[in-house]
């Protein structure tokens, strides 16, 4: 069974020990909780496949201190480093031409390499110790809703990763934004996050684009574009003013906390924020979706969320977590 420390010079060490010596370990973002291992080592990466059940056809993403971490790993167009510049740390992930150094096994044998630079002070504690970048897909089975405290992590990948670190609830809540700019000519959103493609826009020189998602089916085409992740065991769909009647037992997850709604015994009623503030409602809403994910009820019903920018965002997850859609 796992151990979960808290932050300590001890810890770090221990987690920097296990990392260097080719073991997995559970790490905070700002974002979610991270599975990492060292980004050089291919057997260690497959581990983290293996401990993920992740398809090894989707790539990892590396963890890197900052921009010089980056060139190391990857070949830094102007434009790319004037993004790092202004947006690193934090939660904007660029894919970018990789080096040789790069092993095939984190990039599915992509040309490409996807790196960000996270601010959780307790992941750079580690990254600065550990000396190397660290490979970190989201510590969830693959499919499944991304972990934003280490108690997630120890429900759900106790029994395969020896270590986490505790770095308490990831203050963001949702995973990075992926740009992908191995095509100067074509920058292109992979998946939308905290930092909004109205923000990235003005930085870039040609249009953004944006990539679809796909159905699975098959092997994987467009690596992370999956119509159907993030999500519950229990069946869930999304609904925009009045989650539908339903007799059996279910559960209504509104945005913001509703002024009256129908009291029944089989429905359990919960929101995401009491005022509407989003950025709110994305730091609890993988905690709420779990929770009630948890409560063995026959339907999850899930409110999208009104506006734009960051409410986009989270309905794009809700999407993406709905297996059955109106
Ligand atoms: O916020 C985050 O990004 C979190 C924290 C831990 O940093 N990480 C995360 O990793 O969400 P993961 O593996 O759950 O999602 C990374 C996504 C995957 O969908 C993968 O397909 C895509 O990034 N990806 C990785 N490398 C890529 C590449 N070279 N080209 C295109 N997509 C890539
Ligand atoms: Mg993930």
């Amino acid at each position: 069974m796992a151990v979960i420390l808290a932050n300590s010079p001890e810890a770090v060490a221990q987690a920097v020990k296990l990392l260097l010596g080719g073991g997995i370990v559970a790490l905070p973002t700002e974002t979610v909780y991270g599975l990492a291992a060292h980004a050089l080592d291919g057997a260690a990466c497959e581990a983290v496949f293996k401990a993920k059940n992740r398809p090894l056809e989707d790539p990892l993403i590396c963890h890197v201190l900052g921009i010089e971490q980056a060139q190391e790993l990857a070949y830094v167009s102007p434009e790319a480093e004037t993004l790092m510049e202004h947006f690193w740390p934090g939660p904007l992930t660029l894919v970018l031409p990789k080096k040789p150094c790069v092993p095939d096994s984190i990039t599915a044998g992509l040309p490409t390499v996807a790196m960000r630079s996270p601010s959780h002070p307790l992941m750079r504690k580690v990254l600065e110790a550990a000396g190397v970048p660290l490979a970190a897909p989201s510590a969830n089975p693959f499919g499944y809703i991304s972990p934003t405290t280490a108690a997630h992590v120890a429900e759900q990948l106790g029994d395969v990763v020896p270590l986490i670190l505790d770095g308490g609830p990831c203050s963001v809540g949702l995973e990075s934004t992926i740009l992908d700019l191995s095509n100067l000519e074509t920058p292109r959103i992979l998946r939308s996050g905290p930092i909004l493609a109205e923000t990235l826009a003005p930085f870039l020189k040609k249009p953004l684009l944006f990539k679809k998602t796909v159905v699975a089916s098959g092997p994987m085409v467009a690596p992370g574009l999956l119509e159907r992740h993030y999500s519950p065991r229990c069946p869930s769909s999304l609904f925009v003013d009045e989650a539908p009647e339903d007799a059996r037992p279910h559960a209504c997850l509104f945005f913001k906390k509703p002024t009256n709604f129908l009291k029944r015994p089989h429905r359990i009623v919960d929101w995401l924020t009491e005022c509407g503030d989003v950025e709110l409602a994305a730091h609890c809403f993988y905690a709420k979706l779990r929770t009630l994910d948890a409560q063995n009820l026959k339907h999850l019903y899930l409110q999208r969320i009104p506006g734009d920018g960051l409410a986009q965002v989270l309905n794009d997850r809700l999407e993406r977590a709905a297996s059955f859609k109106f």
